[in-house]
């Protein structure tokens, strides 16, 4: 058990090493936060801590996040006054991050969706077809028609209303808006990160053309407290895979501060996480299939997908990673694990390479001096503990940072718990890494 420290709302800017803060609040979806679910999304108070703390009475500066997930960095940003950049190897987090950040027009706003509301009420077959041959078996088949002929509506708009980019940022945030009911109305199980139609609880699915329609009003709403409070903002989000350099990336852009979440070891799938969604709006990002989504997960940093010939060859006795602590628990997991222990040790291997390469990488775009706060939990891997954030902590040490500080924070979103228990029961915390780069 730990002593928390209790918080109400607002992180204080100064925290004693090693603290762990249970922050108290009831407001994690203002503004664009809650418009759609993203797993391991952290708390807005983090992001905000941070800009605070650090860009405290400044306006314009560059914020990062390398990991921007559904935005939630960028969010704050954006409310404090900043310009963003947001980097994601997932394409529908991107679109959720562009969407949550990009002020729109409200007069064309309301008229695209009064013209989409009348439509949907009106219509009675949608065109459009998702490439999924069971699809039956993920959503009644009236509400097939129904998602149907919603997305065909939202097709239609650039016909109906003109290709410029106020329109297209229109047709993004009804994207994402359509995109965020789709779980609600399918049998798959609402709270659960894998997406998957359980047979104990069986589900009522909700009706989809009168919670879309709901749904389009909350995003009007709170799209339009955007533009009141920010005046002219920057936000950059680049969708891209590991294979292009950060500095390339950025084009020599000055980062004044990053924040992130980075990945957790083997714990989050997120194309299974969005495979409903995926099969309604996949096609916008060419992984609307099941083998095409398969591909796609070979890319992500802490991934468990890739073909078993990659690691025929490896052990964790000759490849190292050259931390003792840390190479001895992967041997561990190679040991001891007579089943798995052999693709686990990779997978624990490799995340913790693509991290240090991203350590590498984002040393070179951030000056001396500027502070990198990273959000970690630790795991267990083959019910082997590791302590993710002191051996990342290393890593990022050899690779041009110090630590300044390190506390942590109680996870309360049910959504975030998945399997991180060790030594006998479920770890619930996540640490905040204070990095500067010297
Ligand atoms: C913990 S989540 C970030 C959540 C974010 N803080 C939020 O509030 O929504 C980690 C992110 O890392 C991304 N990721 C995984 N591998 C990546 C890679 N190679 N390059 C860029 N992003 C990657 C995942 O797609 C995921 O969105």
């Amino acid at each position: 058990m730990h002593d928390y420290l209790f918080v109400k709302e607002v992180i204080p800017a100064e925290i004693k090493q090693d603290s762990i803060l249970n922050i108290r609040t009831n407001n994690v979806t203002a503004y664009t936060h809650g418009f759609h679910k993203y797993p391991a999304k952290f708390i807005p108070h983090i992001p905000k801590w941070a800009i605070n703390k650090y860009l405290a009475g400044q306006k314009n500066k560059t914020i990062l996040d390398p990991f921007c997930g559904s935005g939630t960095t960028l969010a704050e940003g954006i409310l404090a006054g900043h310009n963003v950049i947001g980097i994601d190897i997932d394409p529908l987090s991107c679109l959720i991050a562009k969407v949550k950040t990009t002020n729109v027009n409200t007069a064309e706003l309301n008229k695209v969706s009064n013209w989409l509301a009348k439509g949907v009420k009106k219509k009675k077959r949608g065109e459009f077809k998702p490439e999924c041959e069971t699809i039956g078996h993920w959503f009644p088949k009236e509400t097939i028609n129904k998602l149907s002929i919603i997305r065909t509506l939202i097709n239609q708009i650039p016909e109906r209303f003109g290709n410029n980019k106020s329109i297209k940022d229109i047709q993004h945030l009804l994207i994402i808006c359509f995109s965020s009911i789709i779980r609600r109305v399918s049998y798959a199980d609402n709270e659960s990160q894998k997406t998957y139609v359980s047979h104990t609880h069986i589900k009522t699915p909700e009706e989809p053309l009168s919670l879309f329609l709901l749904q389009l009003d909350l995003f009007k709403e709170r799209i339009a407290k955007f533009p009141e409070n920010i005046p002219k903002l920057r936000n950059r989000i680049i969708c891209s895979s590991s294979t292009e350099s950060l500095k390339v990336k950025l084009k020599g852009q000055h980062i004044n501060l990053a924040i992130t979440s980075p990945p957790y070891i083997k714990a989050i799938d997120y194309i299974y996480n969005q495979m409903v969604e995926l099969f309604w709006i996949g096609d916008l990002f060419g992984i609307q299939t099941q083998s095409k989504q398969n591909e796609k997960k070979k890319e992500y940093i802490g991934t468990k997908h890739f073909h078993k010939k990659e690691f025929v060859k490896y052990t964790p006795f000759e490849t190292t990673i050259g931390i003792k602590k840390l190479d001895n628990k992967i041997q561990k997991v190679f040991k001891t694990d007579k089943i798995n222990g052999h693709k686990h040790a990779y997978i624990t291997f490799k995340y913790f390479v693509g991290m240090e390469n991203h350590f590498a990488e984002i040393s070179k775009c951030l000056d001396k001096g500027r502070h990198y706060i990273m959000v970690v939990g630790d795991s267990s891997v083959s019910n082997i503990f590791f302590y993710t954030a002191n051996f990342l902590t290393e890593i990022a040490e050899r690779n041009g940072f110090r630590i300044t500080n390190k506390w942590g924070y109680k996870i309360k979103n049910r959504y975030m718990r998945f399997d991180r228990n060790g030594r006998g029961g479920i770890i619930d915390i996540d640490w905040v890494l204070d990095l500067v780069r010297v």
